[in-house]
């Protein structure tokens, strides 16, 4: 056992840390129950929030699939899954039967317009067993074609009623494939649910360093004043993969990486990082802002588009195979692994400020990062210095791994000369608050269970952010590329990646 002395020595800020109260019990019915974002994803997110006490009594899942199974065969499935991907060990039977106890699995198609009406009554039934109180939560973990057909059946069952208890429906990301498709979407889902029960994954904001970002900026007065164009010269966003399409050939290839990382995950970092202070942490107010931002990006548009944003893709390196050799990839596919853009984004504080944003699989390592590079010193007191290469005025949010934040400063070397280094003070989630931060979705199920949806995107921004990718979609589409394969596995994506950013005098920093 370790006493409150000893935790403080090991991670000095986890003593005294707050909990949040536990939400009211509720019944969570995925449709999807045997993918592979239950699987790696959401049961062993649960399981950790149960083993960590953070669940309510009686909270129930729902696995919700076409192929048969018992409940039995569903909680063995499940057991094997959590034991793989989960913080805590199922291994524990008594924790485990317990958590397990909860599992229900309920076999049905996805576009049988009947097929609700027997979870409604199913529901009804595990509502009496397990004092869920009528609270339902839907998540839609399916293919994205079978969102519309499964929110018509929940309308036509009357799922989406709130006479008694709750009802909220979580939908995974994809959400659409560009504008279009993602506002007929969310007319569908509007028609048969309220935006207040809606609540639009983005996995990126339940990250714990995500979220330190609002943190980090607005609870800190020094950070302020210079955060803006009179003291940031630019701001980059990587989101590096070390892995390639895995066993997603199937999805990733009608998909690539503008719309599967840059339309979500990354414009949500720019949103952050961009957006002004909210008045307060409700989720209208910090929506309000961010999607200020999303709107003060400009567009892009025809010939720019060569200037503003670079496509790649992996050919084999380091022995792993290209992409077009991956399993379920189009031998002749064109489309994109790797995706560099450069942002303007007009608005006062902002402007003149570029955001260079790049992602890609198969790069060296795996590693999320945002750099604030400050301007260097007007005058050039230390200029031989500076050409030697040192890199100071730099502050790193590393999203993920080794979770923290950074400020590099140039500091003077000890002894009788004037030689300047680089030197870093850290801050690492691990050693200052012990372990590292828990997955991002046991804080967007947990935040779906108390109706708080800061953590999720609103309807305006997601049609926001794909009225800015759109563009660039369809010229791509339109411009088929013609050097494809055109970075090894294993490296920083493709020259041109670099020519963006040399063109404006500037270099990528390579997380
Ligand atoms: C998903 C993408 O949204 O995010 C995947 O579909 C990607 O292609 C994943 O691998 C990255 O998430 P994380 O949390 O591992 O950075």
């Amino acid at each position: 056992m370790i006493t409150d002395h000893e935790t403080e020595a090991l991670a000095p800020l986890r003593v005294g840390m707050t909990t949040q109260p536990i939400p009211p019990p509720s019944i969570l019915v995925i449709f999807g129950a045997t993918g592979d974002l239950t699987h790696r994803k959401l049961l062993p997110a649960l399981f950790d929030l149960f083993c960590d006490g953070k669940l309510p009594e009686g909270f129930t899942v729902l696995g919700y699939a076409r192929r048969q199974k018992s409940d039995d065969e569903f909680r063995a499935d499940l057991r094997d899954s959590v034991r793989l991907f989960a913080r805590h060990n199922p291994g524990d039977n008594e924790r485990w039967n317990k958590f397990a106890a909860g599992l229900y699995y309920h076999q049905a198609e996805f576009t049988d317009p009947s097929s609700c009406h027997p979870l409604a009554d199913r529901l009804r039934q595990l509502d009496a067993a397990r004092g869920t109180q009528g609270n339902r939560l839907f998540y839609l973990a399916t293919a994205p074609e079978f969102y519309a057909s499964l929110v018509t059946q929940l309308g036509d069952a009357r799922l989406n009623s709130q006479d008694h208890g709750w009802a909220r429906i979580i939908i995974e990301k994809p959400f659409g494939v560009d504008l279009m498709s993602a506002h007929k979407l969310n007319r569908h889902i509007l028609s048969v649910f309220d935006e207040s029960q809606i609540y639009r994954i983005d996995h990126y904001l339940g990250k714990e360093t995500v979220q330190n970002i609002f943190a980090f900026r607005f609870a800190n007065t020094i950070l302020e004043p210079i955060w803006n164009r009179n003291y940031v010269d630019h701001v980059q966003v990587t989101a590096a993969e070390s892995v390639g399409v895995e066993e997603r050939g199937g999805y990733y290839d009608s998909a690539g990486a503008l719309r599967d990382m840059m339309q979500s995950h990354l414009l949500q970092l720019v949103s952050l990082t961009a957006m002004e202070p909210p008045v307060s942490f409700d989720a209208t107010s910090v929506h309000d802002e961010k999607i200020k931002v999303l709107r003060a990006i400009c567009e892009m548009k025809g010939m720019d588009i060569d200037q503003m944003a670079v496509r790649g893709q992996y050919g084999a390196g380091q022995n792993l195979a290209a992409y077009r050799d991956e399993p379920r990839v189009a031998r002749s596919s064109t489309t994109e692994t790797f995706a560099a853009l450069k942002l303007r984004i007009d608005n006062w504080r902002w402007a003149g400020v570029p955001f260079y944003l790049r992602t890609g699989k198969r790069m060296p390592r795996r590693a999320t990062e945002i750099r604030i590079m400050f301007k260097p010193v007007p005058h050039p007191l230390f200029a031989q210095e500076v050409a030697r290469g040192i890199e100071p005025n730099v502050l790193a949010i590393r999203i993920q791994p080794d979770e923290g934040i950074h400020l590099k400063v140039a500091a003077k070397e000890p002894g009788q000369t004037n030689q300047l280094r680089d030197v870093r003070m850290d801050f690492y989630y691990k050693t200052a608050f012990g372990g590292a931060p828990g997955e991002a979705y046991e804080t967007l199920l947990i935040d779906t269970m108390r109706g708080d949806s800061t953590l999720f995107n609103r309807k305006d921004e997601v049609e926001a952010a794909w009225s800015l990718i759109t563009p660039i979609l369809e010229y791509w589409q339109n411009t088929a590329p013609t050097d494809f394969p055109n970075y090894a596995a294993g490296t920083w994506g493709p020259s041109a990646a670099n020519d963006l950013l040399a063109r404006d005098r500037r270099q990528w920093h390579n997380p």
